[in-house]
């Protein structure tokens, strides 16, 4: 591996210059404003993938943003595996917190500052290089791999699911490698087995046909925000943290023992992770540590809250209606659709016949996924992170989903390997997202390793 080492080593500048540009384009996929951007993005992924040496790069338009794909299919008899990854990013707001511009890269104490750093025009491009890397040493790969950079992952990947069931063939794989989760720490090397899926709603409680006096009427009807607080508190105890939705849990896959125990020796600093955060103590489901509540659990969080006069002074109204947008983490095996069933039939079951209440779901939905321990893909990962981290890794479950990970498993039949370099203080969609240089660079030696390892550990083809 010294040559391909060396290749990596020898172009650093270089692949810093061209991440840089990578990270210039603001390819942000939630706003019709930055449409070009995204092509601009899937222009210069395409370019990076046809200079680390693939076959057949081009694009494959869809109803949304463009996706990218290219292979290399000459290991004839060796297994395939299927690189992901996501050239879209989250909107860089709230823009005055950022210490340099979100979309002018800069590094700081070894660590690169961007929107996209970690999440996940960074990782993905660890990729094009040690593919890179081994095509122009080497002059071949030691397997087959084919390449899909999506445009939408940000958005729930809207288009990326209806075409893997369409292009079963093109995208057919042993395993799929992402680069698009945390380590636990620089000196923790980890590979997460298991996200969280996601299934996202809006309610709107109206009582009036407008804002009332509340001298005047306050008193004689319901009061829509009351109303909304207490349809949320209905949702999860506040002293067990159990989610009261009826049947939310019965499809969850509870933790073995082993498990269990695997997790506890993930090496977690409770103080560090509440003090890091500012939190003053930690809250969550009765019975679990930290990391099961993140990793194995399932949860309900109200993101926003609205309604009402919240203007300076006082103002003495009744307001005519409240809205909350509300989501469920949801892990193994639990069926969003269903548990989305489940919750409107509960809120409206429960919500007085005072009021009118609208519930919407969003289509940013996401299954969980959960990856087999003894995958081999995952052996490959331990041993590829043990010869740059000279350490083993630990196995983890992430909180976070990537709702694409469970439609390959499902159509294409193939595991997924999550081998992800990022750091819990990444500021993944926050201001300040950064990626550290080390783990750039252990990243990319780590998955050449990586493809050499899983070449030689499985036989299919
Ligand atoms: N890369 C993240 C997911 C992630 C981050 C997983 C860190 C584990 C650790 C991904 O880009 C993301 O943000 N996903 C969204 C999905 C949603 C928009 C459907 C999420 O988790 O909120
Ligand atoms: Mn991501
Ligand atoms: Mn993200």
């Amino acid at each position: 591996m010294k040559d391909i080492l060396g290749y990596l080593k020898s172009h650093e500048q270089e692949f810093m210059s061209e991440l840089f540009d990578y990270l210039r384009i603001p390819s942000i996929s939630a706003t019709d404003a930055n449409k070009s951007d995204i092509n601009k993005a899937a222009v210069f992924t395409e370019k990076l993938l046809k200079k680390a040496g693939l076959k057949n790069v081009r694009q494959y338009k869809t109803k949304g943003n463009p996706l990218v794909y290219g292979e290399w299919l000459g290991a004839k008899g060796k297994p395939t595996v299927l690189i992901y990854g996501h050239y879209d990013v989250q909107p860089p707001d709230p823009l005055d917190l950022w210490k340099t511009a979100p979309f002018e890269p800069t590094i700081r104490n070894g660590k690169l500052f961007a929107r996209g750093a970690a999440d996940d025009k960074g990782q993905v491009f660890l990729h094009f290089k040690a593919i890179e890397a081994w095509l122009k040493t080497r002059k071949e790969l030691p397997l087959n791999v084919k390449v899909i950079v999506e445009g939408e992952e940000e958005i729930g990947s809207p288009s990326l699911g209806a075409f893997i069931r369409q292009q079963k063939k093109l995208l057919k794989c042993d395993a799929i490698l992402i680069s698009d989760t945390n380590m636990e720490g620089t000196n923790i090397p980890s590979i997460c087995y298991s996200l969280r899926g996601l299934t996202y709603l809006e309610m709107k409680v109206t009582s009036t046909k407008g804002d009332l006096h509340s001298g005047m009427f306050g008193g004689a009807v319901a009061n829509p925000i009351q109303v909304l607080s207490e349809i949320l508190v209905a949702c999860k105890d506040p002293k067990t943290g159990k989610v009261k939705i009826p049947g939310f849990y019965k499809d969850v896959l509870p933790l073995t023992k082993r498990e269990r125990a695997n997790l506890a020796r993930v090496p977690h600093d409770e103080k560090k992770f509440l003090r890091d955060i500012g939190a003053r103590k930690a809250f969550g489901e009765k019975g679990y540590t930290t990391l099961e509540r993140i990793g194995a659990r399932p949860t309900f969080e109200v993101n926003g809250i609205w309604g009402g006069f919240t203007g300076e002074g006082v103002k003495t109204v009744l307001p005519a209606h409240a809205s909350a947008k509300v989501s469920m983490r949801l892990v193994a095996n639990q069926d969003p659709n269903k548990i989305a069933r489940l919750f409107m039939n509960y809120v409206k079951k429960i919500a007085p016949d005072t009021v009118k209440l609208e519930v919407k779901m969003y289509e940013n939905n996401g299954d969980p996924a959960l990856t087999p321990l003894d995958f081999p893909g995952m052996k490959a990962a331990a041993n590829a992170i043990r010869k740059t981290f000279g350490k083993d890794p630990v196995f983890t479950r992430e909180g976070g989903s990537i709702p694409i990970v469970a439609d390959f498993q499902k159509h294409l039949k193939a595991y997924s390997v999550l081998m992800g370099f990022g750091l819990p203080d990444d500021n993944l969609h926050a201001p300040n997202e950064k990626m550290n240089i080390s783990q750039i660079k252990k990243g990319m030696a780590t998955i050449a390793y990586f493809l050499d390892d899983y070449a030689q550990m499985s036989a299919s083809g």
